[in-house]
This record gives C-alpha cells, sequence and structure tokens, in this order.
C-alpha cells in the first residue's frame, strides 16, 4: 500500500481510516462512525485494511439518459467486494440535458463544485464514477481531479439505434433534421411527433457523437475507463461485466496509490483531443477538456485543439457528421480500433487507471465494418491541408473573436468555409424566436445569422442555442445551410457551418460581437482560422451594444445564478468560475466531534 499517495490519508494507512480508525484518546470518534456505518457490515469491514470506495452516481429519473446506472452501481459493488473493498452509494448532483433549465451548463461548476465537496469531506479512498448524459462526466472528472484520489469512470452507454421509416434516427439530430422539414413543408406535423418513439428506444444516452458519447470517448482516451468499455451500448450486458471488472479495479488502484493525477495528463489530454477528431466529436469537449486540465493545473489551450486536431483524419462515420449510430460504431470494432488507426498520433508515455499505456491496448485491433470506422488511408476527411480544413476543431480568429472561436469542419458545408456575408442580428433566442420567419426579415442564403447575448456570463451558462433553425423563407428555396455566429454552444447531436463560443462573449468588456450591426459584412476563412467583421475601427469604436442587448442580459441576483454570473470564466478557457480552478486534495483537517 502506498498510503501518502491515497488523497489525504497518511502514510501506511488508508485515507478513510481518518476516520474509522481506533486512535488515540478514547476512541470515541472512531467509534461514531464506524457504529453508524456497521448496519449489518461485518465486522472487518472498517478495519483500516479494505478500500472505501464511493460510487458517485448521477442516476436520476429526472436525467433520463442515466436512469438505468443504479443497476450499474450495483455491478460496481460487486466488482469492489469481490476485491475485499467496501463500495458505497454516493448519489451526486445530476443534470438532465433536456429537461434542466435554463441550460445544464450553468449547473456543471455547481455539481463539480457538490461533488467535489462530498468526495473530501467523506471517509472513501478511491471513486468510481457514473456518468453519461452530456455534463455529469465532466463534472464528475472536474471534482474528481480537485480532490485528487484514486478514480475510474463509467460511462453509462448509448442508447440502441433509432429507426424511422427504414433510416436511422438519431437521437437528437433526428429532432433537428425533422422539425426543418416541418418548417419547409416536406413533413407533416403528425409523422414529426410519431417519430419519438422510434428516435429513443432504450435506456442509455443519445447514440450520435453528441457530446454523451463525445464525453465517453473523451474519458476513455484519458485513460479514465476500462480500455473498450466507453460506447458500450446502456442495454449490453457487457456494460454491467466492465462495471463488475471496475469495482474490482478501483480496489486495486486504491491499492497501488494510482491517482486520477497520474492518469491525466497533458499527454493524455493531447491523446483525447486527438481521440475526439478522428470520431468527429462534439465541440463542447474543448470547454469540458479545458475545465477538466484547469483542475490538475495543466496548460490546456484553444490552440491546442487546433495544432493537434489538424493533424488527425475523421474516421468514424456517426451522426450528426456522418450515417450511423453509436450501437454501430461499438459493432464496428469501438472506440479501440478507431484509435489504433492513429496509433502514431497519439502520446505513448500516458498510462490508463489499469496502469497500463493506451497504446498497449492498440495491437491487434480490427474494423469490422469500414462504412462505420474508415481506415486510415480512405478518410472521411483527411487531416488538414492546403484543400481542407481537416477533422478537429478549427480554432478563428479576427476582431470579432480576438480571444478565439471555435467551428467543426466536419459538421460544415464545404462551400461556406470561405465566405462573406452581411449581418442579420439577433440580441437574444427570444428575438430570434419572434422574427426569425417574418416574411420582412431582410435575409438571403448568402446572409450571416449572429445571435449574441449567450455566452456564460450573458445569459447565464452559455446555452445551445447556436444552431440557429433556417429561417422558413430560405428552408422554402431549398436551402438547409447558412453561416450562423454566436456567444453561446452548440449541441452536440446538431450540424451545420456554425461559429461557436465567440470569445469574448457580448456581455464581457470590450467585446466587437456586441458592436455588429444588420447589414455590417462578415467574412469567414476557416483555412485561415479568421473571423472578420469589415467594419473600420474608428466606426467601431463610435459604436456602443444596443439597449435590448444589454437589457437582456442575466441579472446577478442571489444563489448559485449570482455566485457563477460574478465567477464564470470566458469559454475560451473552459467557463469554470474562477475559485474553483486548481485542486485542494482530499485532506480534511478539522475534526469532526
Ligand atoms: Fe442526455 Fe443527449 S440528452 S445525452
Amino acid at each position: 500500500m502506498v498510503a501518502e499517495n491515497i488523497g489525504g490519508g497518511s502514510r501506511e494507512r488508508l485515507r478513510s481510516d481518518e476516520w474509522y480508525g481506533y486512535g488515540d484518546g478514547d476512541g470515541r470518534d472512531g467509534y461514531i462512525h464506524r457504529a453508524w456505518m456497521r448496519r449489518g457490515y461485518p465486522e472487518d469491514a472498517f478495519d483500516g485494511k479494505r478500500p472505501q470506495i464511493a460510487i458517485a452516481n448521477t442516476a436520476s429519473d429526472l436525467t433520463p439518459c442515466n436512469m438505468h446506472l443504479d443497476e450499474v452501481m450495483q455491478s460496481v459493488k460487486l466488482g469492489v467486494a469481490e476485491a475485499g473493498g467496501i463500495g458505497l452509494d454516493l448519489p451526486v448532483v445530476s443534470l438532465g440535458e433536456t429537461l434542466v433549465k435554463p441550460t445544464a451548463m450553468l449547473w456543471r461548476n455547481m455539481a463539480a463544485m457538490a461533488m467535489e465537496e462530498m468526495f473530501r469531506a467523506n471517509p472513501i479512498d478511491g471513486l468510481v464514477l457514473l456518468g453519461g448524459c452530456d455534463k455529469t462526466i465532466p463534472a464528475l472528472l472536474m471534482a474528481a481531479a480537485s480532490v485528487g484520489i484514486p478514480a475510474v469512470v463509467v460511462p453509462g452507454g448509448p442508447m440502441m439505434n433509432g429507426m424511422f421509416r427504414g433510416k436511422r434516427m438519431g437521437c437528437g439530430t433526428g429532432t433537428w433534421q425533422l422539425s426543418e422539414e416541418v418548417r419547409a413543408g416536406t413533413l407533416s406535423k403528425e409523422a414529426f411527433l410519431a417519430s419519438d418513439r422510434s428516435m429513443i428506444r432504450s435506456k442509455g444516452h443519445c447514440n450520435t457523437m453528441g457530446t454523451a458519447s463525445t464525453m465517453a470517448v473523451m474519458a476513455e482516451a484519458l485513460g479514465m475507463t476500462i480500455p473498450g468499455l466507453a460506447g458500450t451500448p446502456a442495454p449490453d450486458a457487457r456494460l454491467l461485466e466492465g462495471s463488475q471488472a471496475t469495482g474490482r479495479l478501483i480496489v486495486d488502484m486504491v491499492h497501488q496509490g494510482r491517482t486520477i493525477g497520474d492518469v491525466i495528463t497533458r499527454g493524455s489530454l493531447l491523446n483525447a483531443i486527438t481521440a475526439i477528431a478522428a470520431c468527429g466529436g462534439s465541440t463542447n469537449a474543448v470547454i469540458h477538456l479545458m475545465a477538466i486540465a484547469g483542475r490538475l493545473g495543466i496548460e490546456l489551450t484553444l490552440d491546442d485543439f487546433d495544432e493537434v486536431g489538424a493533424r488527425v483524419p475523421l474516421l468514424v462515420n456517426l451522426q450528426p457528421s456522418g450515417a450511423y449510430l453509436m450501437e454501430d460504431l461499438y459493432n464496428a470494432g469501438g472506440l479501440l480500433a478507431v484509435l489504433a488507426e492513429v496509433k502514431d498520433l497519439l502520446d505513448p508515455a500516458p498510462i490508463t487507471v489499469t496502469g497500463r499505456p493506451l497504446v498497449d491496448y492498440l495491437d491487434d485491433r480490427a474494423i469490422w465494418n469500414t462504412e462505420v470506422i474508415a481506415p486510415r488511408d480512405a478518410p472521411l476527411i483527411s487531416a488538414a491541408s492546403d484543400d481542407t480544413a481537416g477533422a478537429g476543431i478549427a480554432v478563428l480568429r479576427g476582431n470579432l473573436a480576438p480571444n478565439g472561436a471555435i467551428i467543426k469542419p466536419s459538421a460544415a458545408s464545404p462551400h461556406l468555409m470561405q465566405h462573406r456575408g452581411k449581418a442579420v442580428v439577433f440580441d437574444s433566442i427570444e428575438d430570434f424566436h419572434a422574427r426569425v420567419d417574418d416574411p420582412d426579415l431582410d435575409v438571403t442564403p448568402d446572409s450571416v445569422l449572429i445571435l449574441r447575448g449567450c455566452g456564460p456570463m450573458g445569459y447565464p451558462g452559455m446555452p445551445e442555442v447556436a444552431n440557429l433553425p433556417l429561417p422558413q423563407k430560405i428552408l422554402q428555396q431549398g436551402v438547409r445551410d447558412m453561416v450562423r455566429i454566436s456567444d453561446g454552444r452548440m449541441s452536440g447531436t446538431a450540424y451545420g457551418t456554425v461559429v461557436l463560443h465567440v470569445a469574448p462573449e457580448a456581455a464581457a468588456a470590450g467585446s466587437v460581437l456586441a458592436l455588429v450591426h444588420d447589414g455590417d459584412e462578415i467574412v469567414l476563412d476557416v483555412a485561415n482560422r479568421s473571423i472578420v467583421l469589415d467594419v473600420p475601427e474608428e466606426e467601431l469604436a463610435r459604436r456602443t451594444p444596443s439597449p435590448a442587448l444589454v437589457e437582456g442580459y442575466a441579472k446577478a441576483t442571489r444563489g448559485w445564478e449570482r455566485l457563477y454570473i460574478e465567477h464564470v470564466q470566458g469559454a475560451d478557457t473552459g467557463a469554470d468560475l474562477d475559485f474553483l480552478v486548481g485542486a485542494s486534495g482530499g485532506e480534511v483537517s478539522r475534526e469532526s466531534h
């Protein structure tokens, strides 16, 4: 046992023994802690030799994608017991992407803060992190990183393939596609409403390469899951098998003193960027990875995403960029088969939770369906070159986004990657909904739709609204994509030529986004990584943000929202709260009784 590496535990003791040990004096504190926990556990359960494993469980009936995690938790618990540990269910804050208002992103940092404090405050030696829906895995990893004890992720897994009228219907992606068809008059509203049961058929998170799937890919590429587990469909028996194995593994990790800080390094963060680019993962990964890195004190910048991603070809043909769904990816060989194709682009040094490097798991990995996973020599999109913007995340800069903005080339239309058009500006999502289908709206297919006031501070919480539906009169012309620009985010299941995360956001001091007027010309040049508002500087210096825009910004009143608005950082650094960046370790210094 290497106890000095185990959270805040002192040398040669488990961290939990700070609570359960017999200690000095009359031993009253240990007595209290053991007595309240016994309840049928054997006498040796809290003898200081059996690692106490918290299974941080985001199961909730109001997080439908994570509803099944209680079953997963039981399998983890079984594995922990088999290895001689004590597995303890620890329900933590859960965030359901589709239900939580105003946006689950407002609560990611709150969930991470609550989780962190509960991890630290309780007598635990290791963590198994059960997540699924978009924000749950990032929040769990941020929290665990700030505590620094051994931790493993079990991603809850995607739902089964959706099928509608003989075609795959991706969760989320299908909604965007079919609702556009209704607005264009090419699909009846009744048919659209009847498609929901075809889209969501089982337990599990969204089955596209949306944010939840991307977070599972991220966790595995970071080394934080048992290799090969990410992407196992939620109803698949192999998820429970892997969960049980994870239970055994975490006990071993505690004995070995292998902490989250040993697994997540700059090298593994860059490996995660490579994996996400090869899979065509969600743009939300940028914010979450930077926030996780920030908790560990590892420098990771927007430019890392562009530089690393530019070397990576797109290999995975999943919606929203492609045709297939997560179940198909799993059956085609899964993430390890993808990573085997780009093994030369991975840092071989970072270890996984097993103690072995990720690259050790890539030999002899076969692709079973080249329609779903393209081989390296025939990629869906080549790595960036003079002719292509590449598959990863492109970071754009210019006077409109001096701190950066991002675009996902694989989800965008090639003919719009270089574009000049006149701005049509919306000062809030409500303003957009009120005017988008107005027949008198001065908009053409070449226009650039701008939605602002949707950044972390302004909204607050940076909602996924940037993939604006196209105006009806444009849809009726047969057009299905336009350039859109926003300081908000885009759902990982969405697609289109959408410039996101513009920083500084409109609500921040010095924002040029806040100064754009209808009719101003915007120049997008993805190949040259540029986004420019073509208005003379002297003219911009004369402008001020419109009263409607300023009036729409969130007001700091009370509670979490106030704390959030006063302390949230920009999207370009991960949108964590300034006082949550970094770590406090696992030590609890005060006596509890
Ligand atoms: Fe939960 Fe998509 S809504 S993963």
